[in-house]
């Protein structure tokens, strides 16, 4: 089997407790950027922004979701407001994955634009974990929080596809039993 398959194969995502110092940086990083560029993408759009979060900046975006959360849920608990301080921390980098929607395009409507962000980020997965690194989709209700893509300079439209956690592994995943293909295939003849 090529490498290419067996790599996608045996992919697993890295939880963000998982994920340690190094973030990627320098030549991995616009690697893994310039993986996100090849998503497949109707139009030539390129929907696709992304905003990288690191060091003191995460306390920042931790702040933003307590804040968004305490608007959402005045009754929210301590609890619940340091889960959403620490959200941010638990990773060295997080990679907010945005969509910026353009509903005036004939041919491609919004959920192509999302999906092609949403490919996007999985390339970033992908070109992360083929260089030793590790990382997660994630999304919550952080992602269509109005108050969380203003504070990350968005627009109401814009779509919070994914926010990318990126580290490197301090342990490994344990290899996942996956579906078996074949219950999700069916072949049509006319
Ligand atoms: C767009 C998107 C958003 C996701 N958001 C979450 C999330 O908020 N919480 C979660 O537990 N998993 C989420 N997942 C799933 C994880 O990224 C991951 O696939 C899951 O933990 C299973 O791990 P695996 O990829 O190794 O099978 C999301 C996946 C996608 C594609």
């Amino acid at each position: 089997m090529a490498d290419t398959t067996q790599a996608l194969i045996s992919r697993v995502s890295v939880p963000p407790r998982l994920l340690g110092d190094p973030a990627p940086s320098g030549a991995d990083l616009d690697d893994i950027m310039a993986a996100a560029m090849s998503a497949p993408d109707h139009g030539a759009l390129t929907p696709w922004r992304f905003i990288t979060i690191q060091g003191d900046a995460r306390a920042k975006l931790g702040d933003v979701f307590v804040d968004a959360l305490k608007k959402r849920d005045p009754d929210a608990d301590e609890a619940a407001i340091e889960k959403e301080r620490n959200r941010p921390m638990r990773s060295p980098m997080i990679v907010v994955a945005v969509a910026k929607i353009d509903d005036t395009v004939a041919n491609v409507p919004p959920v192509e634009q999302s999906v092609a962000t949403g490919i996007a980020a999985y390339n970033m997965i992908l070109a992360a974990q083929d260089k030793g690194y590790g990382g997660i989709l994630l999304t919550g209700k952080n992602a269509q929080d109005l108050n969380v893509k203003a504070a990350l300079g968005l627009e109401p439209t814009d779509e919070i596809v994914s926010f990318v956690y990126l580290g490197t592994p301090i342990k490994q995943v344990s290899d996942k039993r996956r579906p078996n293909a074949s219950e999700f295939m069916s072949e049509w003849t006319g």
